[in-house]
Parts: structure tokens; C-alpha cells; sequence
């Protein structure tokens, strides 16, 4: 890679902080509004997909304001241990006020670090999650390897993020919404016209469901399979190490 592709590749990975370093107090709220609180149960099921047992040790990474991590939380139970990771700490410090809150502060942790450069060893969780953080790295495949660095043999690599809905119609329907109703709600309480612009933006850029299954596999993942959630906005894809 030259210095120039360096360069750009730092310059967008600022440009992805500072976004989200601006959406962080109001992360939540849109995050329920805008998807009519389906984003809860899309990270419900991917936590209980992980193949995790009562006193498992678990990474989230890219966990924003963390709510994947509380329903990790939830299946490790007391015994267990979460780590939330997240290079915006505006993100973290909301993550940590309510994991308090929650009373989850002593099984879940979050900690500022990258995600293309994972400050973990080998084997050291049992599972690894990323919830609509792989769109926003600006390497994916060094993401994807560093998860599967720090989950053991045999544990799972999960992947929730936007994809393509399945039936054509109500893809039309959902692409008229992502591309100008959702802009437009974002804009109006953000007050930002970036924000809302670069979701529609990266979500169409980001790979479909067999493209995303195919690029795990060639990483080296095993018994790769995707699920659709509702009609394929979303898919969670699964592969083991
Ligand atoms: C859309 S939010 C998702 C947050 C959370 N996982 C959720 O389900 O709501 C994307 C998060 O990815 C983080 N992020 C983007 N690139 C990252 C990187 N290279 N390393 C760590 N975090 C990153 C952002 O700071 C942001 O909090």
C-alpha cells in the first residue's frame, strides 16, 4: 500500500469518528426510531446465536453505545465476561454509564481500541460479535482476521449489518425509504445533513449476504451460513474458527 492509500484510508477512519463522535447523544434514540425498534431484536437473536454458555468469555467489537454487549450480557450470565470495544470513546462513555445502570458493570467492560488492530491474543474469547460495525471499518477483511485471531477453535465470528431484502417489491419500498424518508428524519433531529447521508450511502456499498458468506469463507471461516431478518434488511452471518 503507498503512503498516499495510507493517508486516505487514516483520513476516512477520522471522518468515521468524528461522525460518530457527533451522533453518539442521540445514537439510541435514532437508532429505535429509525428502524421501529427492530435494531432490539435483530441484536437479541445475534446473542443468542453465538454458541455462548453461562460463564463465557465474549468480545463486541465495535459496540458503540454497547447494547449487544447487555444481551451477550444476558446469556454469559454473572460468571461470564464482555468486553465491548470502540474507537469512539463518546460511544464508550455511554456504553459504561449504562452498563451501570443495567448493573452490569462487572461482567461487561469496554475498552477504546480498533478494530483492524485488536489489543488481544490468540484465543482468548469464545465468540466475537460486530453489529453494523463492519460497514464502518475501512478494512474489512483485517477486521474480520483479527476476530477470528482472538476466538478459539471451534468458538463462532458473528456479523450483523444492513444487507438486501429479498422480495422485490418491498426492497423498492425499503430503498425509497433508506434513500430519502430516512436522510430526512436523521437531518431534522441531528441537524447534521452528513449523518444520514453516509448510512444509505455505506449500506448500499456493503456486500449482499452470499458476497459477505463468500468473503468469510475465503478468510478461512468454517460452516458459514447467513439469516435473514426481516425480509433481509438485515442479515446476521455466522462462521466458526
Ligand atoms: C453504527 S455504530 C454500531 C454500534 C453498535 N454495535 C450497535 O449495534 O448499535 C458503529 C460503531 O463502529 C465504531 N467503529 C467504526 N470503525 C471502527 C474501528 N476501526 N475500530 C473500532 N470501532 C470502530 C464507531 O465508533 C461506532 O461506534
Amino acid at each position: 500500500m503507498t503512503r498516499k492509500d495510507e493517508a486516505a484510508l487514516e483520513e476516512r477512519e477520522q471522518y468515521v469518528q468524528d461522525l460518530f463522535r457527533r451522533v453518539a447523544p442521540r445514537y439510541d434514540f435514532l437508532n429505535r426510531l429509525l428502524s421501529f425498534r427492530r435494531d432490539v431484536a435483530w441484536r437479541r437473536f445475534t446473542a443468542r446465536q453465538a454458541g455462548l454458555v453461562p460463564g463465557g468469555r465474549v468480545l463486541d467489537v465495535a459496540t458503540g453505545t454497547g447494547d449487544l454487549a447487555f444481551d451477550l450480557a444476558a446469556v454469559v450470565g454473572r460468571e461470564g465476561r464482555v468486553v465491548g470495544l470502540d474507537f469512539t470513546e463518546e460511544m464508550l462513555v455511554r456504553a459504561r454509564r449504562k452498563a451501570d445502570k443495567l448493573g452490569l458493570g462487572d461482567v461487561c467492560t469496554f475498552v477504546q481500541g480498533n478494530a483492524l488492530d485488536l489489543p488481544f491474543g490468540e484465543n482468548e474469547f469464545d465468540a466475537a460479535t460486530i453489529a453494523f460495525g463492519l460497514r464502518n471499518v475501512v478494512d474489512r477483511e483485517r477486521c474480520l482476521l483479527e476476530m477470528k485471531r482472538v476466538v478459539r477453535p471451534g468458538g463462532r465470528v458473528l456479523v450483523l449489518e444492513f444487507s438486501r431484502p429479498v422480495w422485490p417489491v418491498f426492497r423498492q419500498v425499503y430503498l425509497l425509504y433508506f434513500r430519502y424518508v430516512l436522510p430526512w428524519i436523521g437531518r431534522l433531529i441531528q441537524g447534521d445533513p452528513d449523518t444520514y447521508r453516509y448510512l444509505p450511502e455505506t449500506v448500499l456499498a456493503f456486500p449482499d449476504q452470499e458476497a459477505l458468506a463468500a468473503m468469510m469463507r475465503e478468510l478461512g471461516f468454517r460452516n458459514v451460513r447467513y439469516h435473514n431478518l426481516t425480509g433481509g434488511i438485515c442479515a446476521l452471518h455466522i462462521g466458526e474458527v
